[in-house]
């Protein structure tokens, strides 16, 4: 009786493997295996039943072998314990497929739908993608550009950086890369596109999967050379209308001509020493140019007047640096040119004119014009006295370093002329005016 059992029971066990198998052949692409496993356990079954009911209907248990009915039970349990083991796998692989799908037709979603060029492409130069805006933009199909190859070829994009760029992503597991990039469309028309690339994951193969978008950046990039032209325009314009201030004072006076061209270049000088910024220096160099242009309201028969000058004369000559300021302030200068010209007869213990300001009052910029001013006026000849010589202007300044005149200013000064050869020279005058215009 045991052993009627026991077949009864491999019996049942291989019909529900039968049917388990049976169930996964929808799961699997390999259906034709599993609909075989599932057949052959459906006869092995009926090849048990049939003697299982021979016997009970018979009453005759002669046909039973004892050993073969174990091992039936054996092998059934075992083919049932393989299938459901192996059934949350294929679970699984339908799970994963589901989702991978899924992602595909998202992509492909984004793709279609975005307004921007994307090319999606493998580890070793496959493109795998390209969109329709990247095909409606260049004219390119996604059957002219197979490889990275092609598409440095077609679009002319400089080969070097742009396979930089994605072997970063490739190689280094950057997580995004960008840069601009020009390129040529099928109808030779160039482009300037600003790429952004960033890993998309792994390909069945473990290679990279790269996403690069681009922004087509011609029109921005067209609209910022007319600005910069624009603006150096604008630059040239102000030079210009600089340097002809600077020849209407010189017109009137000789003196002034060769002066405002030597204190630009020695204010400059000190300037770059003193790290000054680029602005600074420029606005440093206009001023300087035309720092005596208030002159032209002051008779030139005071200017060049032979001897000292007397208080009202004195007083009139100082009042040019209040003319420069209104002469200069007429102009809206993106620098402040008119402040500088208005300071620079300033000193820094007060003393100076218009109004007498102080030390941080002051800007840098004027403390640095007003030094040069007093270095190159005591250098030179004037009307009223011979030439003094640069060593005694040198001794001036340092005589009034930090009462009249700022130290560092004074310090890079005296360094320009003992230390670094510095000298007024006419002809490098000249070359500093004519780089200022
Ligand atoms: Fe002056």
């Amino acid at each position: 009786m045991v052993y009627v059992v026991i077949a009864a029971i491999s019996c049942l066990i291989q019909l529900v493997s039968a049917v388990l198998a049976a169930g996964l052949i929808r799961l699997t692409e390999r259906w034709l295996a599993w609909s075989m496993i599932s057949a052959a356990l459906l006869f092995m079954t009926v090849r048990r039943f049939i003697p299982l009911y021979t016997m009970l209907a018979t009453g005759s248990t002669a046909s039973i072998n004892p050993t073969q009915e174990y091992l039936g039970l054996v092998i059934s349990i075992l083919i049932f314990a393989g299938i459901i083991m192996i059934r949350p796998l294929f679970y699984a692989i339908k799970r994963s497929e589901a989702i991978s799908r899924e992602n595909e037709a998202r992509l492909e979603h984004i793709l279609n739908k975005a307004p921007f060029p994307i090319i999606v492409h493998a580890e070793g130069g496959d493109i795998l993608r390209v969109n329709k805006t990247l095909t409606d933009l260049t004219g390119f199909s996604p059957a002219e550009i197979p490889t990275i190859d092609d598409w440095i070829e077609k679009t002319h994009i400089k080969k070097e950086a742009f396979i930089a760029s994605i072997d970063r992503l490739y190689t280094r597991s950057e997580n995004k890369d960008d840069g601009e990039f020009t390129i040529r469309t099928k109808d030779n028309r160039q482009r300037v596109w600003d790429f952004i690339s960033a890993p998309l994951g792994e390909l069945p193969d473990n290679r990279k999967l790269v996403i690069s978008m681009a922004s087509d950046i011609t029109g921005r990039k067209q609209a910022e050379t007319h600005l910069i032209e624009a603006n150096k325009q604008i630059q040239e314009a102000f030079d210009d209308l600089i340097e002809a201030l600077a020849r209407t004072v010189e017109t009137q006076d000789e003196y002034t001509a060769s002066h405002q061209r030597c204190v630009t270049d020695l204010s400059v000088r000190i300037a770059r020493e003193l790290n000054l910024s680029e602005d600074q220096v420029r606005a440093l160099r206009m001023a300087a140019t035309v720092h005596d242009v208030g002159k032209i309201y002051v008779p030139s028969e005071i200017l060049n007047k032979p001897g000292p000058m007397s208080t009202l004369e004195f007083e009139l000559s100082k009042a040019h640096t209040l003319h420069g300021n209104n002469i200069l302030k007429s102009v809206r200068f993106p620098l402040p040119i008119a402040e500088i010209v208005y300071q620079h007869h300033e000193r820094i213990d007060g003393s100076g004119y218009p109004r007498g300001l102080k030390s941080d009052e002051i800007m840098i910029e004027a403390k640095i014009l007003a030094v040069a001013d007093v270095v190159n006026a005591m250098s030179a000849d004037r009307p009223y006295r011979p030439a003094l010589g640069i060593k005694k202007a040198l001794k001036e300044i340092q005589k009034n370093r930090g009462t009249l005149y700022d130290p560092q200013v004074v310090d890079v000064c005296v360094r320009l002329f003992e230390q670094m050869d510095y000298s007024f020279v006419e002809s490098r005058c000249e070359e500093v005016a004519s780089s200022t215009s």
